[in-house]
């Protein structure tokens, strides 16, 4: 078993979800700031992996006064489980998402990350979970998704980035995918895109989508599709 898994990205026009120079960019405009917003605030986890961590250093708060209310009124913490995706545990213990807002946060590593880097993530707060067998190089999605399961959580938001999108949708474990598509280009061929990783060598092996909505917002749109 394992919680619903929605993707949400903001990416251009020609796909592109950062500049070449992998660094963050911004995409769309207020409406889709609170769009996102809501759909943070009605996660019970937001995940990301190691490499957003270190391009961007994200909080991954609610930022709206109301929503996190609209939380604690409900009996849950004013901020959605917090989750890295973190082989060898590289999460600096100052990222922002271990110091900014309150909640609990996450980070899995595979079975060989160094024990003192977990320490240090532990000292920081954060929760240090081996997903996989002592052999794996990478954490493994499919146990991390079922401990968070086992921890309550139902609704996961993924929040990229490019190659831990392509890893969950490889492994069948995205159920929907939102984005909102910018009107702006931004090129270069090793910006990452959506979905990067090896990619899908023909068209039997691509999971197809089923289009749930197309709704404009600021200068752009946002596409919603099941993964079927
Ligand atoms: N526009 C948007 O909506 C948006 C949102 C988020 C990010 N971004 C952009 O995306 C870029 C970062 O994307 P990224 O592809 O470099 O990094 P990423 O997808 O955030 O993180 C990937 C890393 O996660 C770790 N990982 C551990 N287990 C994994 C597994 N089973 N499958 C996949 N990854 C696993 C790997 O590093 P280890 O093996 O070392 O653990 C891997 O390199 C940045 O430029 C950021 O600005 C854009």
């Amino acid at each position: 078993m394992h919680p619903f898994v929605f993707i949400n990205a903001a990416m251009s026009a020609d796909g592109k979800i950062s500049t070449h120079l992998k660094k963050q960019v911004r995409i769309s405009g207020d409406l889709d700031f609170h769009r996102v917003d809501r759909l943070r605030c009605e996660a019970d986890a937001i995940m990301v992996g190691i490499g957003t961590i270190l391009s961007d250093d994200p909080s991954l708060t609610v930022k709206s006064e109301e929503f996190r209310r609209m939380r604690l009124d409900s009996g849950r913490d004013e901020n959605p489980i917090r989750v890295v995706v973190d082989s060898l545990a590289k999460t600096p213990p100052n990222a922002d998402i271990l110091r900014k807002g309150a909640g609990r946060r996450i980070v899995f590593v595979s079975g060989s990350a160094a024990a003192e880097r977990v320490d240090a993530l532990r000292t920081s707060g954060a929760e240090v979970v081996v997903a996989g067998g002592q052999d794996d190089a990478r954490v493994d999605l499919a146990a991390a998704l079922e401990h968070l399961q086992d921890t309550g959580v139902r609704r996961l938001m993924v929040e990229g980035g490019a190659t831990l999108n392509w890893s969950l949708i490889e492994r069948g474990l995205v159920d929907e995918i939102y984005v909102y598509i910018g009107s702006l280009v931004l090129g270069g061929s090793v910006a990452p895109t959506l979905v990067d990783g090896a990619g899908f060598s023909n068209r039997d092996d691509a999971p197809l989508l089923d289009l749930i909505s197309i709704e404009r917002m600021d200068d752009g749109f946002v596409v919603k599709w099941r993964v079927l």
